[in-house]
């Protein structure tokens, strides 16, 4: 196997290793207050969002995570399939390793082949060119192309990019592509000065992907046995920080919100922070590796079930009355608030 298809398979056996069921996205010192009047019927709720400008069924999806080797073309089988079951949508890992390996194409179609008819998300990184985006859209119909940036993971990286000047391939790609783009973290988090420079090119979709969950420093860091001097280990901002930091952009963006999802409560605190959708990776590859599509069918079916509860139980009929929902933070999330420059 060539030494790109091998790290494909690294990051999802390393991810996999690193999971841990509790995380520190931030969510959980946020605190939203109780609905005691909800004046609510479960049949007037109504979950339905947008992804990228596109009507989705309910408010989150499978985010970026496989493809480009056999074991990955497997697991975005069995991604599809859970996805295309659910009615969910679902983004494929980085297409780059294709666009170099004609060989690998499959493990990445087969997603268009399994979902025929719901919402596929392309991806790529910025270090791409417009033509690239094209054919990582064309190779499988995406109806919306995930552009990654990925400056902390490149740096940790050994053999990573050196060369981080992105901004010129992706006005390019947002003016000329034919669908939605939507920049996104890879557990970072993306910061407001990097928002505004985003809002500058014409960028309309963004997903904030903050620390928390899937950490690719440590990611990196065991690829290369780097224990003893880890680099980037605690770096970035947590989930709940870039949506904080955020809040001034609403208006100009729709926001995707991830990192370390792991349960209906930490969605529904995503979108009354001004998400419209979350995306979620490690809790589903996780569920995918050990229970199989069936596992994370059910899975899935069940979150959409207690967000509709969350929903119920704070007197929300939409997502939009999600954002007047009381919510009060910790200490350490009120000074950071703070020192937000405004
Ligand atoms: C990722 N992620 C990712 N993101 C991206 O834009 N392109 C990619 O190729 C990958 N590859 C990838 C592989 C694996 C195994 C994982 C777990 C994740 C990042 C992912 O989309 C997301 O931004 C982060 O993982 C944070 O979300 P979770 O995992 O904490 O829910």
């Amino acid at each position: 196997m060539n030494s790109h298809s091998h790290r494909k398979d690294e990051h999802v056996f390393i991810a996999e290793k690193l999971y841990q069921p509790e995380c520190a996205n931030g969510l959980e010192q946020i605190k939203l207050f109780p609905n005691n009047l909800p004046e609510i019927a479960w049949d007037e709720v109504d979950m339905t969002t947008t992804l990228a400008g596109i009507p989705i069924p309910a408010p989150f999806f499978i985010n970026a995570m496989s493809g480009g080797s056999p074991a990955t073309a497997k697991l975005n089988e069995k991604l599809a399939v859970a996805a295309a079951a659910t009615g969910i949508p679902m983004a494929t890992g980085s297409e780059s390793i294709a666009l170099k390996l004609p060989e690998v194409e499959k493990s990445f179609s087969i997603v268009r082949e399994k979902i025929p008819n719901g919402i596929v998300l392309g991806n790529l990184g910025a270090d791409h060119d417009l033509q690239d985006a094209k054919k990582a859209v064309s190779l499988l119909k995406a109806n919306v192309l995930e552009i990654h940036l990925n400056a902390a993971q490149e740096i940790v990286m050994p053999e990573g990019e050196r060369d981080l000047k992105w901004r010129e391939n992706i006005t390019k790609i947002i003016e000329e592509l034919e669908v939605p783009v939507l920049v996104k973290e890879v557990g970072f988090g993306i910061s407001p000065r990097s928002l505004q420079q985003l809002a500058n090119i014409g960028i309309k979709y963004v997903d904030l992907s903050g620390r928390g969950g899937t950490n690719f420093a440590k990611i990196e860091n065991q690829r290369r046995h780097a224990k003893e001097f880890p680099l980037l280990d605690s770096f970035g901002l947590s989930t709940a920080e870039t949506l904080i930091a955020s809040k001034p952009f609403q208006k100009e963006f729709s926001f995707t919100a991830s990192g370390g999802i792991r349960d209906a409560l930490d969605i529904i605190k995503c979108l009354v922070l001004g998400a419209d959708n979350v995306g979620i990776s490690g809790l589903f590859l996780h569920t995918v590796l050990k229970q199989n599509s069936a596992g994370l069918i059910e899975l899935i079916e069940k979150l959409k079930d207690q967000v509709k509860a969350l929903m119920v139980l704070l007197g929300c009929h939409n997502i939009a009355e999600l954002r007047h929902v009381d919510f009060s933070l910790s200490s350490e999330l009120y000074a950071f608030q703070k020192q937000l420059k405004k």
